[in-house]
C-alpha cells in the first residue's frame, strides 16, 4: 500500500518529479526548506505577505536554476488560503505530494496581558491556518498516492521557554494534530510528521535573541552551546518527505542542539 522504501538508491533520496507547497517561504526557516526541496529536485510552490521580499527570494532561486513559483497570501485570512490552494491544484494538475505548513509567529507577553486579538491573531495564525491548509490540500495529497504533510512545531510545544503561552499551546497543538492525520489519513497514502525547531537565526528568530539575556539563557541550555541555522532545520524535514523515509508518520523529532534534554543546562 502506497509509497514504499524499496526503489533504486537514487530514487530514495531524491525528489525528482514531485510537487511541493511550502507556506511562508520568503526568509527563515521556510526559506531555507523552499530551497532544499528544490535541490532534490521538487517543484515548488511558496507564499508570503510582503510580495518585494517574496519576489527577491523567486529571483534567486530562478537564477539558481530552481523551479519555484510564490503567490502573495496571508495564510490567517480564510479566502487568502483557499485562493492558495486553487493556484497549487491548477498549476499542479489537482496533485501535491508535499504540504509544509511552515508559518507562525509570536507575541510575547505575560499571560496575563494576553488580549482577545492577541489570542485569536496566534490562534488563527499557527494552528488555524495549518488545519484548515491541511483540510483543503487533503484531496490534492490523496490524488498524488505518495504524499507527506510537515508542520512546523517548536521545543515550545513541548517545554516551558518563557516566550509567551500561547505560542507554546499553538505549538503543543499542531504536535498533537500531527499525530491524529498520521492515523487519519495513512489509508490516504499520507504521511504525517512534525519538526520541532530549538533557537535558530532567522529574522523572527532575532527579535528574541536580541536580547543578550535571553539568548545567553538559550544558549546556555542547548547542548551543543550554540543557535541553529535555518538549514539545519530544512535537512530534516526534506529527509521526512523522501521516499527513504516511508515508513516514518506520527513523529515529532526536534532539531535543538540538545535543548529539550538538557534538564540541566
Ligand atoms: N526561529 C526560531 O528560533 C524558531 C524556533 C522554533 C520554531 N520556529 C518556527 O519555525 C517557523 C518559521 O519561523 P521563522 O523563524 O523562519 O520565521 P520568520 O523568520 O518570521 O519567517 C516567517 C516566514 O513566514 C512568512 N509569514 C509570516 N506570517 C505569514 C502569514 N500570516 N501568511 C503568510 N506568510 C507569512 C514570512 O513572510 P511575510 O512576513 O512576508 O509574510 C516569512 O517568509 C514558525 O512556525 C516558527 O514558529 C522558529
Amino acid at each position: 500500500m502506497g509509497e514504499t522504501n524499496s526503489g533504486s538508491k537514487s530514487s530514495r533520496w531524491c525528489l525528482q518529479g514531485m510537487t511541493a507547497l511550502v507556506t511562508g517561504g520568503s526568509k527563515g526557516i521556510g526559506n531555507a526548506i523552499v530551497e532544499e526541496l528544490a535541490q532534490l529536485g521538487a517543484t515548488v510552490h511558496t507564499c508570503a505577505r510582503n510580495e518585494a521580499e517574496l519576489n527577491d527570494s523567486l529571483n534567486q532561486w530562478t537564477t539558481k536554476g530552481y523551479r519555484v513559483t510564490g503567490s502573495v497570501c496571508d495564510v490567517a485570512s480564510r479566502v487568502n488560503r483557499q485562493e492558495l490552494i486553487a493556484r497549487v491544484s491548477s498549476q499542479f494538475n489537482g496533485k501535491l505530494n508535499i504540504l509544509v505548513n511552515n508559518v507562525g509567529t509570536n507575541i510575547k507577553k505575560q499571560t496575563v496581558d494576553f488580549t482577545e486579538e492577541d489570542f485569536s491573531f496566534l490562534i488563527n495564525t499557527n494552528l488555524e491556518s495549518a488545519y484548515h491548509i491541511s483540510q483543503l490540500a487533503h484531496p490534492l495529497l490523496k490524488a498524488s498516492e505518495a504524499a507527506s504533510i510537515v508542520f512546523i512545531s517548536s521545543v515550545a510545544g513541548e517545554v516551558s521557554v518563557n516566550i509567551g503561552s500561547i505560542y507554546g499551546a499553538t505549538k503543543g497543538a499542531i504536535n498533537q494534530l500531527t499525530r491524529n492525520l498520521a492515523c487519519e489519513w495513512a489509508k490516504d497514502n499520507i504521511r504525517t510528521n512534525c519538526v520541532g525547531p530549538g533557537p535558530i537565526k532567522t529574522p523572527l528568530g532575532d527579535t528574541v535573541f536580541k536580547d543578550a539575556k535571553v539568548l545567553n539563557s538559550f544558549i546556555s541550555r542547548t547542548a551543543l552551546g550554540r543557535l541553529g541555522e535555518a538549514e539545519e532545520v530544512s535537512s530534516l524535514v526534506a529527509f521526512l518527505c523522501l521516499p527513504a523515509a516511508s515508513y516514518i508518520t506520527g513523529q515529532t523529532i526536534y532539531v535543538d542542539g540538545g535543548f529539550i534534554v538538557n534538564a540541566l543546562g
